[in-house]
């Protein structure tokens, strides 16, 4: 096992921003679980599966391929072979991840790629329950948070740099609802693991964060 770094967290503490620039800063290769289980999602939402019926995302499972490959040092995530990193940034795909990933089905389907993507280099993985399941021996282990109240605002400023309209009650309204359900699934629920160092980012700088990160890393 390497000297890996798992980032866990609620949906936009910040998580994939911080963990790219770590990773830049300390030559690990970064990776995001969550586009994994986004692609999932939107396969569900291409072929119209209820998730609510627990069988029938189960059946669609046998239907589905889920890998990721490096290209010029970003991450693709295949989806049966088709690259859909275009595709699965929206919040109904991060919605639907969100469902789908409370079954057992789903989440065995991803733990193993996973954990195999950490034992060929030192990665700095970032998702709900890296630090709990997927990388219990990893060298740190970060719970980055931030209020919701902090979350849903940068959130909003982030779509209207994009000239996306938005409600901000809404987004804060999505981002409790998803936080819920990734809290209080029974199988690997999002929480802090034991001896990971809680880092609020509600008042800190993405440079601040970083640097408390690498600092950590290094000391160890
Ligand atoms: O981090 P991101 O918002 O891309 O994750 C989308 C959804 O995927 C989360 O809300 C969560 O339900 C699920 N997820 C998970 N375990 C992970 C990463 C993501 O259950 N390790």
């Amino acid at each position: 096992m390497g000297k890996n770094i798992a980032v866990d967290g609620p949906a936009g503490a910040g998580k994939s921003t911080i963990a790219k620039k770590v990773a830049k800063n300390l030559g690990l290769i970064y990776v995001d679980t969550g586009a994994m289980y986004r692609a999932i999602g939107l396969y569900m939402l291409r072929n119209n599966i209820d998730v609510s019926d627990e069988e029938a995302v189960n059946q669609a499972c046998d239907q589905i391929s889920v890998s990721i490959q490096y290209v010029n040092g970003e991450q693709q995530v295949l989806l049966n072979g088709e690259n859909v990193n275009g595709f699965i940034r929206k919040e109904e795909v991060g919605n639907m991840a969100s469902k789908t990933s409370s079954y057992p089905k789903v989440r065995a389907m991803l733990l193993d790629a996973q954990k195999e993507l950490a034992q060929k280099q030192n990665v700095i993985m970032d998702g709900r329950d890296i630090g709990t399941c997927v990388l219990p021996d990893a060298e740190l282990k970060i719970y980055l948070t931030a209020s919701v109240q902090t979350r849903a605002k940068r959130r909003f400023d982030e779509l209207v740099e994009k000239g996306v309209e938005c409600d901000i009650t809404e987004i804060e309204k999505d981002i409790e609802q998803r936080d819920y359900q990734d809290m209080n699934r029974t199988i690997a629920p999002l929480k802090q693991a034991q001896d990971a160092v809680l880092v609020d980012s509600s008042n800190l700088t993405i440079e601040q964060v970083c640097e408390t990160i690498i600092n950590l890393y290094e000391e160890r």
